[in-house]
């Protein structure tokens, strides 16, 4: 597989429509998960009775940019969380003072996220593991190939269904490759590539920010690849002195327990993906490529 390298689409905001109440109804007592942006809502359509999973912006530039970019990706992708309809409303949700312009994404729902199923599971199997994480490296490779990079994979923006089918969602800190945002020091600290760490002025407020490739994704993936075997984060929380200098010096341990079953060649994939040079981190089209990859079912 090779990364072809398209032009950068014009990200536009799409035609929203504004009657999202007559076409569905929310439960506002339930949500399917929460994260940076609020709880995410069921949307049940009036018409044919269907859920779907709501996302609830408030309508602004940045919001925009992350709908637009959604968009334009779950269009050309399978592996894209797919967006239905896109709507906007002055709205007053429960905690507001005044009614504000909201930005309704509606999506369609998904089983539960990654953190959800690897916890049920107590852990993932390797097999398991490598079915999800291909497929995870196939929508990468597709964001990867708009000159994007995601910037916050982590199990919680990883959804499944039943036959774990797997989606990426969650374009809140999406930018374009190579470029450098203040969003930098708001993704989750975890799962943040030592370059992340670097530019976010994290570890030394005086260097010149790296710029932020592919390649932090390949990084934060193998983050949650080991999180997900093993439920346990391999660098900790990256919030504590310590825990950022482990990030920096990339060093991953696979004494415990959970590992002692787990093939060399899992292993080496995980090692590979958490190099803490950006540049000698695998792409998604080589991990897809690897041996470990070829017998994913
Ligand atoms: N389509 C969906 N189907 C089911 N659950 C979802 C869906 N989208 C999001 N969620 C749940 O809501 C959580 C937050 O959604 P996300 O889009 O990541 O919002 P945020 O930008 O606030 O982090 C996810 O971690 C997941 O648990
Ligand atoms: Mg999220």
């Amino acid at each position: 597989m090779s990364l072809t390298h398209v032009s950068q689409p014009n990200f536009t905001f799409p035609e929203p429509s504004s009657d999202f109440f007559s076409a569905f109804r929310v439960s506002w007592s339930e949500q399917l998960g929460t994260g940076r942006s609020g709880p995410i809502r069921i949307a049940h359509c009036n018409t044919s009775g269907k859920t779907y999973a709501l996302k609830i912006l408030r309508d602004t530039e940045d919001a925009r940019h992350e709908v637009a970019v959604h968009v334009a990706l779950c269009k050309t992708s399978e592996r894209i969380a797919q967006v239905v309809g896109v709507y906007t409303e002055r709205y007053q949700l429960k905690d507001d003072l005044e009614p504000f312009q909201y930005i309704f994404v509606v999506l369609e729902r998904a089983w539960m996220d990654l953190v959800t199923y690897a916890n049920k599971e107590r852990g993932l199997s390797e097999q398991k593991s490598k079915k999800i994480v291909k497929q995870v490296l196939e929508a990468l490779h597709h964001i990867h190939a708009f000159g994007l990079v995601h910037h916050d994979v982590k199990p919680e923006n990883i959804l499944i269904n039943h036959n774990l089918d797997v989606v990426v969602s969650d374009f809140g800190f999406v930018h374009c490759c190579g470029s450098n945002t203040r969003q930098m020091t708001r993704c989750t600290p975890a799962y943040a590539s030592p370059e992340i760490l670097y530019s976010a002025h994290l570890v030394n407020k005086h260097r010149t920010p790296e710029h932020i490739t592919t390649s932090s994704d390949i990084w934060s993936l193998g983050v949650t690849l080991f999180a997900v075997m093993s439920l346990r984060l391999p660098f900790g929380k990256g919030k504590t002195t310590v825990e950022i200098g482990k990030i920096m010096n990339a060093s991953v341990s696979f004494s415990e327990a959970t590992w002692w079953n787990v093939s060399q060649e899992c292993k080496n994939v995980i090692q590979a993906m958490l190099q803490s040079k950006p540049t000698q981190r695998p792409s998604a089209a080589e991990i897809l490529e690897s041996t470990w990859m070829a017998d994913v079912n």
